[in-house]
């Protein structure tokens, strides 16, 4: 059962209200975004990093230990080369900031995927950003999800198991659950307890496929760069309506 966090009022007095410990949200709708305004596609990513930045902040104002998104999937390398040069450049960017302002802002930046096939300039910056954040002490996490596919996540994880068991280092039968957890990019993270799609779709479209059995889900057709505090809040509270019973009574 995930840990609950009291939110606190702009003045910095607890208010009785549970936030999630671990929010995690399909960032989706940018171009459809763009499209109702007349926009190329590439104007709706550059609003909904700002909606990112804006969210991310916010929910470490309000105390959400764990924020996850789900920024670039295995799938999007599909899209127009022009878009997917765009995605890559807003990632730069965002990395780089959030090198410099990480420790001031008290939220360590994490990226996870199958990074190996980016751009060796943003290998860099994540392994950058992972030693600023390896000098944090108790930070809240925000967690990019890039080049990320909730299926060739669990390929890699059974791929590494099957290793050590070739090896004789593992036994087929001590296998376990969390035995596959460990070996999840997540593997250091609780699994999210709220799940947030923006933009009207209701699928998961493979994101953190194993990390969702007992998530709660929560959809909106508001579109991610429309996407406010206020929508967040929604979510929270909606959130905090629901019985979790994890297979109990
Ligand atoms: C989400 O917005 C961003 C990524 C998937 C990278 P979309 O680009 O999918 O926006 P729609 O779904 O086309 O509106
Ligand atoms: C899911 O959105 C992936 C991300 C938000 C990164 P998509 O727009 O790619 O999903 P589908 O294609 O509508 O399922
Ligand atoms: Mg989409």
């Amino acid at each position: 059962m995930a840990l609950f966090n009291i939110l606190k009022k702009e003045d910095g007095t607890p208010q009785q209200r549970p936030v999630p410990q671990h929010i995690a949200v399909i960032m989706d709708g940018n171009g459809r975004w763009a499209k109702k305004r007349g926009l190329p596609r590439t104007a709706g990513h550059k609003v909904g990093a700002e909606t990112f930045r804006n969210i991310a902040t916010y929910c470490k104002d309000i105390g959400v230990k764990y924020f996850t998104v789900y920024a670039f999937s295995t799938e999007n390398w599909k899209r127009p080369a022009e878009e997917v040069d765009t995605l890559m450049n807003l990632f730069r960017r965002y990395l780089k900031e959030a090198i410099e302002t990480m420790a001031e802002r008290g939220v360590s930046v994490r990226v996870i995927g199958d990074l190996s096939v980016l751009a060796e300039d943003i290998r860099e910056l994540i392994a950058d950003c992972d030693r600023e954040s390896a000098k944090m002490e108790d930070p809240a996490v925000a967690t990019l999800c890039i080049n990320y596919g909730g299926r060739d996540e669990i390929k890699n994880a059974v791929r590494a198991i099957a290793q050590q068991v070739q090896s004789g280092a593992l036994q087929p039968e001590d296998i376990t659950e969390d035995t596959i957890s460990r070996h999840l990019y997540t593997a250091d993270m609780p699994d999210p307890d709220l799940i947030i799609r923006p933009s009207g779709e209701i699928r998961t479209s493979n994101f953190l496929l194993w990390q969702s059995a007992y998530a709660e889900y929560y959809f909106t057709d508001v579109l991610w760069p429309d996407f406010k505090p206020e929508h967040l809040e929604a979510a929270i509270e909606d959130f905090n309506r629901r019985q979790r019973r994890f297979g109990g009574v």
